[in-house]
């Protein structure tokens, strides 16, 4: 008899040849020999879902990543057998498996190759935990480069990295530490001008070679679950990250105040400090929505309590500040202090919420309160109970918006700075260790958070932030990229950050603007403002223990150009929110690198620091000291600089001047740029009158202004104004169409356009095909013309 206490080490496994082939309405079986199932699921026309068991057994089908409103459908499916391989085709693709060895490759209908395996899918058996090591090889196209991923603090092309998925609290992160707060197993290839995407559904932790340990091999590894994967085909690159983003979901409208100037530190106490910032603010004119209270306004760091030394009043307070147009935000971990008299503890103890360990005690771990225990957000009844904690909070005390911290989770004094491997959860009714539920804790979390919030606030819209996330929590919460560093290098990263979150279906994201930890000086502060106002989730946030780091910390030079960026930021709100609207609606990425601009460009597949804000802001920040301007990359097209109206031809690396207060700022030609009046704080001003910034083009262009009541759900309604505005411009003349959708009011009756770069004067306007006296439309002379906000078209003569 064999008592086998030692399981064999058999190395790599691998599928090997098909016996059974079922097809059953969108979903294949592919089974071999040695009891490899492949599913191969058809969702679109251009994405596939596959799936791979081992011993004929497929895990329970459940994802926390995939949006409820997923699109699927496809418009036609075939499939067909040789002697040697099945094909599967869709009105997009072909995908062939072979039958010796369950290797797949997929093809465009004229069989240009798209992706396909090297080894393809094998496993190793795991004898310490059970289950599978998961693993997929690839073969790298030449010339192929990859970008997404997440939070990856690294050059946006991924090629030759080698990068891992599991949430980690990485206080003061240096250049390519990996991994970081964020879990998004999701990648865009790109090669022969056609993209790619492979969304890697697993929540254990995950690992991607790009062409590292191999140059021609691209693999994705697991350490448990199962190899269970997205593919979606372009071959433009914004197909691909939209289809993703339908896929894991998109965010509905945040509030417009979340998407202006946000104030914080840890942290800013008691009350008198709290209100002399908002006076400051208000007193020196520079533009602010939000103030955040960090952890020091709790009581001993435990959640949903306050300092009564500090706050003695936090009801009148909030509303104070409120009245003077601040938004209070407060943090709120997810670590609960032990302690008996505490009610939150009480009641989770009650109720048997907090993580256990594999043989049943609590799990325990040190956070800023001491020794705490953690709510299993994976139970969906705890996040219940932790949505209503919130009640008091939002409803009764005015708190407007919730920023969860530290749930990766973070726990201090340990090696692992997380909870222990052992620790059990619920997952949703599929019980298992922290292994496979660890990057979805801060997830669960935010959800819960953002679940309680959303009811507490109502009729308004909630606002939340988190730090921790896997794939699909955009759903739920904005985020920022941690605890990043004031050095010169961070605001290099900064950037990167925030370009590649947006390409991982995360747009709603920012850094701590000048840096968490250390200090900046005047001038680097500035640059990251430059910076800052142009992504989507702008904040200053910082230690607080190196120095202060408000807009006025510094000279009165860099308070003067903190608050021209800032004003132009809420400048552009329209646009901003129009950005988000679109984010919203269809995934498009918020903020766009050069290589999703143009990806037929080769010269973007490498650039790092140009982007496009929304799609026609280009933006280059200056990310050295003493520079009095930098070169740049404009891509093809034709630009207008920001700041002065001349054109620059794209296509090519150029020197453009910059001093400490100018940013590198490009206008793409054609764009109608909207505009709100300089406001201290949105809804401060009845917006009166429109102002769009009309950029001439010799040629057609497309530009979208979307508005709406700025908070609430009228919007869902109908009540909301889509103009979409059609600019077509000729040697002599402009002419700019307007079609109009939404029922939604807006408070002013006329625009203003402001035209840039005509190229002849104004001879005669039109408007609604009805020629209006030059004096009626051409108040201010030059080359700027007020008509109704209702027109559907004004055509513009020359002379
Ligand atoms: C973490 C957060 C930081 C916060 C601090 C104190 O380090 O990342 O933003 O200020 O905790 O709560």
């Amino acid at each position: 008899m064999i008592t086998n206490t030692e399981l064999e080490y058999k190395g790599n496994l691998y599928p090997n040849h098909i016996i059974d082939f079922k097809q059953d309405v969108d979903k294949f079986y592919f089974t071999t020999e040695n009891e490899v199932v492949l599913q191969i699921t058809v969702l679109r026309n251009s994405a596939l879902r596959f799936r791979y068991a081992t011993e004929n057994v497929f895990e329970p089908d459940f994802s926390y990543a995939i949006s409820e409103d997923a699109s699927r459908g496809y418009s036609s499916l075939e499939v067909d057998e040789t002697a040697t391989e099945y094909l599967i085709r869709t009105s997009k693709l072909k995908v062939l498996i072979d039958k010796k060895s369950l290797r797949v490759q997929i093809s465009d209908l004229e069989g240009s190759i798209i992706n396909e395996d090297e080894i393809g899918f094998h496993w190793e058996e795991n004898y310490e935990y059970g289950g599978n090591i998961v693993k997929m090889s690839k073969i790298t196209q030449n010339g192929e480069s990859f970008f997404g991923m997440g939070d990856k603090a690294t050059h946006s092309n991924l090629k030759g990295k080698q990068v891992s998925n599991w949430c980690m609290d990485q206080y003061a992160y240096v250049k390519d530490l990996d991994p970081l707060y964020k879990a998004v197993p999701f990648f865009t290839g790109l090669h022969n001008n056609m993209a790619y995407g492979i969304f890697f559904d697993n929540t254990f932790r995950t690992y991607f070679d790009f062409a590292h340990e191999k140059r021609h091999v691209t693999s994705f590894w697991a350490d448990g679950g199962e190899m269970n994967f997205y593919f979606f085909y372009g071959p433009e690159m914004s197909k691909v990250i939209k289809a993703y983003t339908n896929l894991t979901g998109t965010p509905e409208l945040p509030p417009m105040w979340a998407m202006g100037y946000h104030q914080s530190k840890w942290s800013y106490f008691p009350e008198s400090n709290v209100k002399a910032l908002a006076r400051k603010f208000r007193r020196l004119k520079i533009p602010c929505d939000a103030l955040y209270l960090d952890i020091d306004y709790m009581d001993g760091f435990r959640c949903f309590t306050w300092d009564k030394k500090k706050f003695p009043d936090p009801k009148r307070m909030m509303a104070e500040l409120n009245e003077v147009g601040f938004k209070t935000v407060v943090m709120i971990d997810p670590g609960i202090k032990i302690d008996k008299d505490y009610w939150v503890y009480q009641e989770a103890m009650e109720k048997g919420y907090f993580c256990k360990r594999g043989d049943g005690p609590y799990m325990k771990g040190k956070v800023w309160p001491g020794e705490c225990h953690f709510p299993d957000f994976t139970n969906p009844e705890v996040r219940e109970w932790w949505a209503e904690l919130y009640k008091e909070f939002m409803s009764e005390l005015g708190v407007h918006a919730v920023w969860n911290d530290m749930n990766e989770p973070a726990v201090m004094e340990v090696p692992t700075k997380t909870a222990p491997l052992d620790t059990r959860h619920n997952f949703d009714g599929h019980p298992c260790t922290h292994r496979k539920a660890h990057n979805v804790y801060g997830m669960q979390m935010v959800r819960a958070t953002y679940e309680g919030i959303k009811k507490h606030v109502y009729p308004k819209r909630p606002f939340v932030i988190t730090r921790a996330a896997y794939a699909g929590t955009q759903r739920y919460s904005s985020t920022w990229t941690g605890d990043n560093v004031a050095t010169w290098e961070h605001l290099w990263l900064a950037n990167v950050q925030v370009q590649r979150m947006c390409m991982s279906g995360m747009s709603f994201v920012g850094s701590d603007i000048g840096g968490f930890a250390e200090q900046p000086n005047g001038e680097l502060f500035a640059r990251w403002i430059q910076l800052g106002v142009f992504h989507p989730f702008c904040r200053v946030h910082s230690s607080g223990d190196h120095g202060d780091q408000e807009p006025w910390s510094f000279d009165s030079d860099v308070t003067d150009i903190v608050r021209k960026f800032i004003e132009l930021r809420y400048q552009l709100l329209p646009y901003l929110y129009t950005m988000f609207w679109k984010y919203s609606k269809y995934g498009d990425p918020m903020v766009k690198p050069l290589v999703y601009f143009d990806q037929e460009d080769p010269q973007t597949h490498f650039r790092t620091d140009e982007f496009i804000f929304g799609d026609h802001i280009l933006v280059c920040p200056v990310q050295e000291p003493n520079a009095q301007g930098r070169r740049m990359y404009i891509p093809r097209g034709n630009w207008y600089n920001y700041w002065d109206d001349s054109l620059v031809v794209g296509g090519k690396e150029q020197w453009v001047d910059a001093d400490i207060d100018i940013t590198p700022l490009f206008v793409l030609e054609g764009a109608i740029i909207p505009k709100f009046p300089v406001q201290q704080y949105v809804g401060e001003l009845v917006i009166k009158q429109l102002d769009l910034d009309v950029y001439y083009k010799l040629g057609i262009e497309n530009s979208t202004v979307y508005e709406d009541d700025q908070d609430g759900y009228d919007y869902n309604k109908g009540n909301y104004s889509l103009r979409n505005f059609k600019l077509n411009g000729k040697a002599q003349s402009l002419a700019i169409q307007q079609f109009k959708d939404g029922a939604f009011l807006t408070s002013y009756n006329s625009l203003r356009l402001n035209l840039h770069g005509l190229p002849f004067t104004i001879k005669s306007v039109e408007v609604d095909n009805e020629v209006v006296p030059l004096k009626q439309v051409k108040p201010n002379g030059n080359n700027v013309i007020v008509v109704s906000k209702d027109f559907t078209q004004v055509l513009i003569k020359g002379k």
